[in-house]
């Protein structure tokens, strides 16, 4: 299809499923066994509805969309995920994505199981561009994590996103049914004392992804993390684990000083610009897409930067439309999250 004829996220979907070979396909869509967690992160946004307002001047909302992430300037909420292989998707592999996020000025954050390698993606980045590197790392191999640490050093990248949800590989029936499942992950043994050892490692900060329990949320608060990545790896590792936006309601209710005593991101299912307006709601700072931007890179640039314009325009719709006048100041009123709330 014609990408001016593209209006929304789950466009691109349908687009790259009648593009691509099916075994590609499959390996971006795939969640893990029965597919309930991957089907519940899209869903679950309907369970939380919206508390509109009214009567709020809401004329001003985009020019609120801009944020900081760990401090650097960004043009919006939400960043580009790191996913395996964009090669599968288009033969320019990683090159649109990091391009349309410099010329979105959004963040992106390239996978250490990208196609390119971590110099390659650096060498499409914009000057000034900042990116931070996601890591798969193996406690048993100190000196293949300070390669990989040193490697993002010299690309520029600001921090480490370490994957801590992935310690076995997932179990994604629909993609070895292609035999298209992923390198398969050393078994690991990570541990908050070597969340310490790492941070010897390297003066890069160190974010944990894949956080997914308030009592975790915490215990990264007491390790001094710069930010807790709250994510269920899209459905991909284990079913029946939570949506992100579900861990963050547990975090709002149990531990809401979590959200000010660190930055708190959050991925999965996010396809529509209430999704985003919702989670913000509840105090994520940040929110990471993945699927639909590596369907938008089968248009390359040109096809990413049109997904993140979309989805600018709609996070501003959404908010206007639920009477938010500064997404910065948006509090989790706006959404039913409680039962007291729907009283
Ligand atoms: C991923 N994800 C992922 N996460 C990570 O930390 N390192 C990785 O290499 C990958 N690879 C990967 C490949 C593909 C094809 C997908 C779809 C996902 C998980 C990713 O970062 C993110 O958590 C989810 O994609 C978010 O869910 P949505 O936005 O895809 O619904």
């Amino acid at each position: 299809a014609p990408l001016d004829q593209l209006v929304g996220l789950p466009d691109f979907e349908a687009a790259a499923k009648r593009y691509l070979p099916i075994a590609n396909y499959t390996y971006y869509r795939n969640g893990a066994a029965g597919e309930w967690s991957f089907r519940n992160n899209l869903e679950v946004f309907y369970r939380y509805p919206l508390r509109p307002r009214t009567m709020v001047d809401t004329s001003n909302v985009q020019s609120t969309l801009p944020t900081t992430i760990l401090g650097y300037n960004f043009s919006a909420p939400f960043f580009i995920t790191s996913a395996a292989r964009a090669g599968l998707g288009n033969p320019a592999a990683e090159r649109g994505l990091v391009e349309a996020a410099a010329a979105e000025n959004i963040l992106y954050v390239p996978s250490l199981y990208a196609t390119l390698s971590i110099p390659e993606i650096a060498s499409y980045k914009a000057p000034s561009q900042v990116t931070f590197q996601q890591a798969y790392l193996d406690p048993s191999n100190d000196t293949a994590t300070k390669l990989v640490f040193d490697q993002a050093k010299a690309a520029g990248s600001k921090a480490i996103v370490f994957t801590v949800d992935a310690p076995a590989e997932g179990n994604r029936q629909r993609a070895d049914r292609y035999d298209a499942s992923e390198a398969v992950l050393p078994f690991t043994a990570i541990t908050w004392d070597y969340y310490d050892h790492l941070k010897t490692l390297t003066d890069l900060p160190i974010i944990l992804k894949g956080i997914q329990t308030v009592e975790e949320a915490q215990a990264a608060v007491a390790h001094g993390v710069p930010a807790v990545y709250l994510s269920n790896h899209g459905g991909r590792q284990v079913d029946g684990s939570r949506s992100p936006l579900e861990v963050a309601i547990e975090i709002r209710a149990q531990a809401p000083e979590v959200f000010t005593q660190t930055e708190v991101y959050a991925d999965g299912g996010v396809r529509y610009g209430g999704d985003v307006v919702k989670l913000l709601a509840l105090g994520v700072r940040a929110v990471g897409i993945g699927r639909p931007f590596m369907y938008a890179n089968v248009y390359g640039t040109e096809g990413v930067t049109r997904a993140v314009q979309l989805l600018k325009r709609e996070v501003a719709l959404d908010a206007a439309n639920a009477g938010v006048a500064d997404l910065k100041n948006i509090d989790p009123s706006y959404v039913i999250w409680k039962q007291s709330c729907a009283l």
